[in-house]
């Protein structure tokens, strides 16, 4: 469970968005968010995952379905398959380039390079149409190599996805031990001539000094409660897929806490230690804010690590993109089980069957993600599949645990077993707070206002100006608005060409993941008829 939170969400996309936030403007919501939908939401899909095993379920469709009279949940459960399926087609493409970058790493690709030539790198490495890296299309060679070897541990069964936990894990913490040293040790040893005054104390006292304007700001409180969803991996189905296979006498409430604490120490211990203060300690704090972005870990660190000789170099790039390997592949194994466990359970397919028929599922929908990576197919991706859909999902199946199933039968579900006493206030949050800061959530992502300015939007509406929807809320993002309107201002014919790709290739992406959705429904209503079917057969019997 521990590997299947910890990902590259923790190293990669958690410090991008601390600075994106205001650092430690961030910290207070990111918290306070986990303690009210995080830990929360972990007790739910233990709960549900544990009671839907004991039933025989292994997947949210029929996990769903036994908790209620209501035909139509199941068809909410979609979302616990659909959405590994769609992250994983993407997230493995991050993880291939951790391989690709292990191995330039040791072959000292980067040695000798310049800033901007590490940088064009990766620039080269994901445009598929030229080769330059060395290996012809390596971004589509590695990426299928990295499916296969997904694939290869899958069809091991769970026994295949616990060993790579095993041995990932502790490689994962003494990696970034090691790399986390580094950079509180760095200090002002970075500074040069070209940036006289970086430090590397400026990084960790950005992040770490607690600011309190941010709590009026809705922004930061969406960004804090999406960086939550992803990196504990509520909202996914993957925790309810492997909390279908514990004893039903474990301590699920116990276990919940420890894997989402473990979770949050890798996050914001050794993932705020590690990329900010190097690149602060070496470029200074402003380029960092200038250009925190997720491509910083590929596209600066190497550059960075080249500083300090020809083998800690070699070391540092194999421990950083090792990290991330391992972090990566913990849970992106994590995404195939809900898939292998629903075709087990509905339609007797084997672990081979299962894995493999996942690794082609992935490689059909991930191939866009690669080959149309510059034209936003990744992006479109991530946007509806690794944050739109955790938050639909977080959504309803708490209002169906709380409400529907009732939460005084969920509650005896968490604690049966339980030597952890988890306060009583926590009843009152899952049955009132958490729904109602999901629901704030997901409104707030479905109607931001212009420039994200909330306290102007509010004031127009008394003023009777009505409600302007910004190009990022989730209304105007479906009808392309920002798209469109960047094509109506776009001047030169290359830049016409270009949006004009774009908006083909998002459209593209939005219906390759819609189809995913129809074709997984579809299953669930076969599935269901089956059922049915065995059913009457065993009462006319
Ligand atoms: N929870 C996983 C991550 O953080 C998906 O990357």
């Amino acid at each position: 469970m521990a590997g299947n939170a910890v990902g590259l969400g923790n190293f990669l996309r958690f410090p991008v968005q601390a600075v994106n936030n205001g650092g430690g403007a961030f910290i207070i919501p990111y918290l306070v968010c986990f303690l009210l939908m995080g830990i929360p939401l972990l007790w739910i899909e233990w709960s549900m995952g544990r009671f839907g095993g004991r039933n025989g379920n292994h997947s949210t469709p029929f996990i769903l379905d036994t908790m209620t009279k209501r035909a139509f949940w199941k068809y909410f459960g979609v979302f616990g398959i659909f959405t590994n399926i769609a992250v994983a087609a993407y997230y493995c493409y991050i993880e291939s380039w951790t391989m690709s970058y292990v191995w330039h790493s040791i072959a000292g690709t980067f040695d000798g390079l310049s800033q901007t030539q590490v940088a064009k790198f990766f620039t080269d490495y994901v445009d598929v149409s030229v080769s330059h890296t060395g290996i012809p299309h390596e971004a589509i060679v590695f990426y299928i190599l990295c499916l296969l070897l997904n694939t290869w541990i899958l069809s091991r069964g769970l026994a295949g996805v616990e060993r790579a936990a095993k041995i990932g894990m502790p490689l994962l913490i003494l990696f970034g031990v090691f790399l986390a040293l580094r950079g509180i040790t760095l200090g002002t040893s970075g500074a040069s001539a070209e940036v006289p005054g970086a430090s590397a104390w400026d990084g960790l006292n950005f992040l770490w000094t607690p600011q309190f304007s941010s709590l009026s700001d809705p922004k930061v409180w969406l960004a804090a409660a999406g960086q939550i969803f992803f990196t504990l991996s509520v909202g996914m189905g993957t925790i309810h897929c492997y909390a279908a296979y514990v004893r039903s006498k474990d301590d699920i409430a116990l276990n919940a806490v420890s894997a989402g604490f473990m979770n949050e120490f890798v996050e914001v211990v050794l993932g705020s230690l590690i990329v900010i203060p190097i690149a602060a300690g070496y470029l200074g704090l402003d380029w960092v804010k200038a250009n925190a972005g997720f491509g910083m870990a590929f596209q600066t660190m190497p550059f960075l690590f080249e500083k300090w000789g020809p083998f800690l170099s070699a070391a540092a790039g194999v421990m950083w993109f090792g990290l991330l390997f391992f972090a990566g592949i913990t849970s992106s194994l994590a995404m195939g089980t809900p898939w292998m466990g629903f075709m087990r359970d509905e339609f007797g397919w084997g672990r081979n069957k299962g894995a493999w028929s996942f690794g082609l599922i992935v490689l059909l929908l991930g191939l866009p993600t690669v080959i149309f990576f510059q034209q936003g197919v990744f992006d479109e991706y991530d946007y509806w599949a690794g944050t739109v859909a955790l938050v639909v999902f977080a959504l309803a199946e708490t209002i169906l645990f709380s409400w529907v199933f009732g939460i005084d039968k969920g509650w005896k579900e968490l604690l049966s077993g339980s030597d952890l006493k988890v306060p009583t206030i926590y009843k009152f949050i899952i049955k009132y707070i958490t729904p109602l800061l999901l629901l704030l959530v997901f409104m707030g992502a479905l109607f931001t206002p212009v420039g994200n300015d909330w306290s102007g939007a509010l004031q127009g509406v008394f003023n009777g100006q009505g409600w302007t929807l910004d190009n990022s809320s989730i209304i105007k993002t479906i009808t392309n608005s920002g798209l469109h309107e960047q094509l109506a201002a776009a001047t030169t014919p290359a830049d016409v060409e270009r949006l004009t790709d774009r908006l083909f290739y998002t459209n593209m992406a939005r219906m390759l993941l819609l189809l995913t959705f129809v074709g997984l429904s579809l299953l669930v209503y076969l599935a269901g008829l089956r059922r049915l079917r065995s059913t009457s057969k065993r009462v006319a019997a």
